[in-house]
């Protein structure tokens, strides 16, 4: 591309879990967005950071090599390199900022470190139409399930949280104890298109605005034993139907609580993101809500669903605006949140 003196050219890198992903963004557009899934995992039955630290290793070169290419740009016209600096895995987060501080030295360019969770919420400004402030936002992932207040691009304040499991990882638990590949959160999203909500389960009894998600799994858990101690073909014979019940009651859980939020809070712009997002349920229950309520809904595109670096990268970007940039002597921060 031709390059202006004052095009803002970022590089952002992701690398908080099991993907690795690099994006290029120009002026707050997309340019391009890479992403190598480690597939290594799922014989795993769950994420093994060693092994995600050392594949990320492997990944990181040639994914940011195409992101750039893709972009049609070269790495000395970079304005900023972003980075996910948490929260995460530590063994992965390290991979992304030492590949980000090599870049940003190498090219005498600044470091922009991104909080993952805020950057799941500004993928909304990615695509049209974007959200108005303020909104909520549910953020649900494999890691976290949060209602956000967003006041503006770099000031959110979290409503609610899980006090145990996230939606992603109810998801994920459920399929293993159906035998389902890791991550399950798809692969019940696909067979609960095909089952009835024969079944049901008992949902979670927790005051304000969080969430709780150990008593379901465990309820799943005595179902399915004693099912199957009456007959050891029973997952087999309803599986179709125990995803979609499961998945009515995960995302029954989770619209409720975005329900009182928007009562709590008189907001009607309502955004959904994370990996979660993604599941097909869940997605026609904020559209129905959103006709019941006159609410404004914002679902972001799949591949922004997900963990990807465009959303780093659309982060990376507003802070840039902000001039809010990260010293060379920054650390990976696992624990890094919304403030509450
Ligand atoms: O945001 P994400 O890609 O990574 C984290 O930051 O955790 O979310 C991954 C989570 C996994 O638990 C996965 O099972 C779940 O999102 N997931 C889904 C769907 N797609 C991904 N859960 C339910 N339905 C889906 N369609
Ligand atoms: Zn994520």
């Amino acid at each position: 591309m031709t390059k202006h003196k004052n095009n803002i050219l970022i590089l952002a890198i992701e690398s908080s879990c099991d993907d690795t992903s690099a994006a290029v963004m120009v002026d707050g557009r997309v340019r391009s967005n890479e992403v190598a899934t480690q597939e290594m995992h799922r014989a795993f039955g769950g994420v093994v950071p060693e092994l995600a630290s050392r594949v990320h290793q492997e990944h990181i070169t040639l994914v940011v090599d195409v992101a750039l290419r893709h972009a049609g740009v070269q790495a000395k016209d970079l304005t900023a390199i972003a980075f996910t600096r948490g929260p995460g895995l530590m063994g992965s987060l390290l991979v992304g900022i030492s590949f980000a501080k090599g870049l940003s030295i190498g090219l005498g360019i600044p470091l922009i470190g991104v909080n993952h969770m805020e950057a799941h919420v500004l993928a909304h400004f990615i695509d049209e139409p974007k959200p108005e402030f303020p909104f909520l936002c549910l953020t649900v992932s494999g890691g976290h399930t949060e209602i956000i207040l967003v006041n503006s691009p770099l000031e959110m304040i979290r409503l609610g949280k899980t006090l145990d499991d996230a939606a992603g990882e109810a998801f994920d638990k459920t399929g293993k104890m159906l035998g389902l590949e890791y991550p399950a959160g798809p692969i019940i999203d696909q067979l609960a298109q095909k089952g009835e909500p024969r079944f049901s389960f008992p949902k979670p009894r927790i005051d304000g605005l969080d969430f709780s998600f150990s008593g379901l799994k465990t309820s799943i858990l005595y179902f399915l034993r004693d099912r199957v101690n009456e007959n050891p073909e029973f997952i087999e014979e309803n599986l179709t139907d125990i995803c979609t019940s499961v998945q009515e009651t995960i995302t029954d859980i989770l619209i409720e609580k975005l329900v009182q939020a928007s009562e709590k809070t008189g907001i009607r712009e309502i955004a959904i993101a994370g990996g979660v997002s993604a599941n097909r349920t869940l997605r026609e229950k904020v559209t129905g809500a959103s006709a019941k309520y006159g609410w404004n809904n914002y679902i972001p595109r799949l591949e922004y669903c997900t963990d990807n670096a465009a959303m780093i990268a659309m982060a990376g970007h507003f802070k840039y605006l902000a001039g809010r940039f990260t010293s060379l002597d920054a650390v990976p921060d696992v624990r890094l949140g919304i403030p509450g």
